[in-house]
């Protein structure tokens, strides 16, 4: 085949993902680039993805529940030859009445790199999202990946938010000798708790979460409520001098058992770092590893002193 311009090309070898046949070799493709960055999570996925392709009748289920699946059941690849040398998934997203799309695991075989591969893939996915009436479009990209920083940057898509997360191992010996006081149970400042959850956690990542603010309200309905739902909430609350300074909750979701923190610009650090030890401590043994999602930049000393150790922070950008 004579291949005219880059335009031509991506037409005769970009095509929707099939994913009755394509699932174990994207999964090859997708270890061989993030092979440097891949953690636990990210082997898993690849081990779901692979179990998947072998098994069409989990593929199929998982393709009428597509709503809420993670698997990357819609995208599109890039063929030559045969082979799968680019990759991007859509992923979609419900939250209320938005319907959100996630780009991820763009993917371009190292030796057919710098040709316009990924861009022409993740310009179909930009395509596909806005032809389904996306309501938002997003993509999350390492902050040490400056390259493809650069492409989705040249697609229009622009930062909104830059998050770290944070992990650290639980254990009853993680305590801290301060004059924060720290009690077990919900605050009892809800609105100034609520006021300084959404600075952390803002409403435009809402459709990311799989849990909502109102699961951490104090009071005896929300008890009973998350009783009713086997949601075990714990939460943890600072004071000093007898002033509410902090408050934590960890909350077990699906995907994954985090800790959302809440302190005021004007609170002390140490309320914090006092929070995060009580956590790891009271969380232990059940629990060996607790992860914290944090706005980057913001208490990193605070969560530092606590034994929390930077996994990543990724930038999310969202299209315009
Ligand atoms: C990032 C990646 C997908 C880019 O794939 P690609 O097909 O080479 O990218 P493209 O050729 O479409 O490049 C588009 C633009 O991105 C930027 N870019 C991509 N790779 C670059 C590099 N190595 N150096 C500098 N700029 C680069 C450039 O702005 C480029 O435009 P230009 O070629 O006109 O200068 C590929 O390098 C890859 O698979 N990396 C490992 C996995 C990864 O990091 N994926 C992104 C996860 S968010």
């Amino acid at each position: 085949m004579i291949l005219a311009s880059p335009s031509t090309r991506a037409q005769s070898h970009l095509r929707p993902l099939n994913v009755f046949h394509d699932l174990p070799a994207v999964a090859d493709l997708i270890e061989l680039c993030f092979s440097s960055t891949m953690d636990n999570d990210g082997r898993r996925y690849l081990q779901d993805m692979r179990r998947a392709g072998k098994d069409n009748s989990f593929v199929k289920w998982a393709s009428q529940t597509i709503e809420t699946a993670s698997l990357p059941l819609t995208g599109f690849v890039w063929e030559e030859g045969g082979k799968i040398i680019g990759n991007v998934s859509l992923i979609p997203f419900r939250h209320g009445s938005q319907k959100v799309y996630l780009i991820a695991n763009v993917a371009v075989h190292p030796e057919r790199r710098r040709q316009g591969i990924a861009q022409a893939l993740t310009r179909q996915a930009l395509q596909q999202a806005r032809a389904k009436k996306a309501t938002s479009t997003w993509l999350h990209v390492r902050e040490d990946n400056p390259h493809a920083i650069d492409l989705y940057a040249k697609l229009g898509f622009k930062e909104r938010a830059k998050r770290t997360t944070w992990q650290a191992l639980t254990s009853k010996d993680a305590i801290l000798q301060s004059d924060i006081t720290v009690t077990g149970r919900f605050s009892n400042d809800w609105q100034t708790q609520l006021n300084w959850l959404k600075r952390f956690y803002p409403d435009f990542l809402a459709w990311h979460r799989t849990w909502n603010f109102s699961s951490l309200r104090p009071g005896f309905w929300n008890w009973l409520y998350l009783l009713f739902i086997d949601l075990r909430v714990r939460q943890w609350s600072a004071q000093k001098n007898g002033v509410f300074e902090a408050a934590l909750a960890w909350i077990p979701s699906g995907r994954g058992e985090g800790l959302f923190a809440a302190i005021g610009s004007r609170s002390s650090p140490e309320a914090l770092t006092t929070l995060l030890l009580q956590a790891r401590r009271d969380l232990a043994p059940a629990h060996p590893k607790i992860i914290l999602e944090f706005p980057a930049g913001e208490f990193d000393q605070a969560i530092h002193a606590a034994g929390f150790q930077a996994l990543r922070t990724l930038i999310w950008m969202q299209a315009t």
